[in-house]
């Protein structure tokens, strides 16, 4: 497997991007407004350096997509609670307000399908965190959602992330491929990514009826999703965890 960033293989962004999700994904993620600000052709535009993958031959087999943003900003806490969501805004903002980037935040990583489970996420995090120093950034923050905690979405995300195994390294696989890789968990992101729709969109991207109030339970959802019936409105609110990933010095 070969490394490349967008900045020099453009040509490649629509195979990178066309990489697919496990037909399984849930798709009610696609309404989450903050998304649009990054999506794949805005982000391969403006950040093709921070857009990393992994070639077998000349098929792009796995992505990892970064974005840039000037964590030193208006008092900008370090670990927000608004999670992707929160630096998606800011990394559109300073893009706008031309204010140079220090630090990258990840929003992507996906391997194909076909590919899983042959360690492959562990190389795209390496070549993100080269990719992140090349950049001249000084770190490599990451809101990671851990797709397994769908299985539990009762549990509070801090009770899920502190569980570890006999090894000390984290229960969740995910977590642990990141804390392999030498990632530090920073704390939870509460509110990380949120989905705000009537209830007929919501009906369409899941199938259930969400005719009744209080929280439901969603395929894919790390948390429930909350129903007010009478106010033809539900709300998701998902957590993901801040782990943070030191970047080699050039
Ligand atoms: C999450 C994802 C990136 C993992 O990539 P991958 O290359 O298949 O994972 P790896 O082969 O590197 O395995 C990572 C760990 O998960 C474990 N694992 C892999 N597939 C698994 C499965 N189906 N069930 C349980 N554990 C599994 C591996 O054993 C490994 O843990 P270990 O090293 O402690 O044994 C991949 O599943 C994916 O692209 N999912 C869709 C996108 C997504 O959800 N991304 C994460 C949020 S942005």
């Amino acid at each position: 497997m070969r490394a490349v960033t967008l900045a020099s293989r453009p040509d490649l962004a629509e195979a990178v991007y066309a990489i697919p999700y496990p037909a399984d994904s849930p798709r009610f993620m696609r309404g989450d407004l903050a998304s649009l600000l990054v999506r794949g052709r805005r982000v391969a535009e403006r950040w093709p350096h921070l857009v990393v993958a992994l070639l077998d031959g000349e098929r792009p087999v796995a992505r990892g997509i970064m974005v840039g943003f000037t964590a030193a900003r208006d008092a900008r806490p370090r670990f927000p609670d608004g999670g992707w969501d929160e630096v998606a805004v800011w990394a559109a903002e300073d893009a706008m307000d031309g204010s140079e980037p220090d630090t990258a935040c990840a929003l992507e990583i996906a391997v194909h399908p076909e590919c899983h489970g042959r360690g492959l996420s562990g190389e795209v995090l390496a070549a993100m965190r080269s990719a992140v120093a090349a950049a001249g950034l000084t770190s490599l923050l990451v809101p990671l959602r851990p797709p397994d905690k769908a299985a539990e979405p009762g549990t509070p995300m801090d009770v899920y992330a502190a569980r570890t195994r006999a090894d000390g390294l984290p229960a969740d696989r995910w977590l642990r491929t990141h804390v392999r890789a030498g990632g530090r968990v920073e704390g939870i992101a509460w509110c990380s990514s949120t989905v705000q729709a009537t209830l007929a969109r919501w009906r369409a991207w899941t199938g259930l009826p969400f005719d009744r109030d209080g929280p439901v339970v969603v395929p894919g959802a790390l948390a429930p999703v909350h129903v007010a019936a009478s106010q033809n409105v539900a709300v998701y609110v998902e957590p993901n965890v801040w782990v943070s990933h030191a970047v080699p010095t050039r």
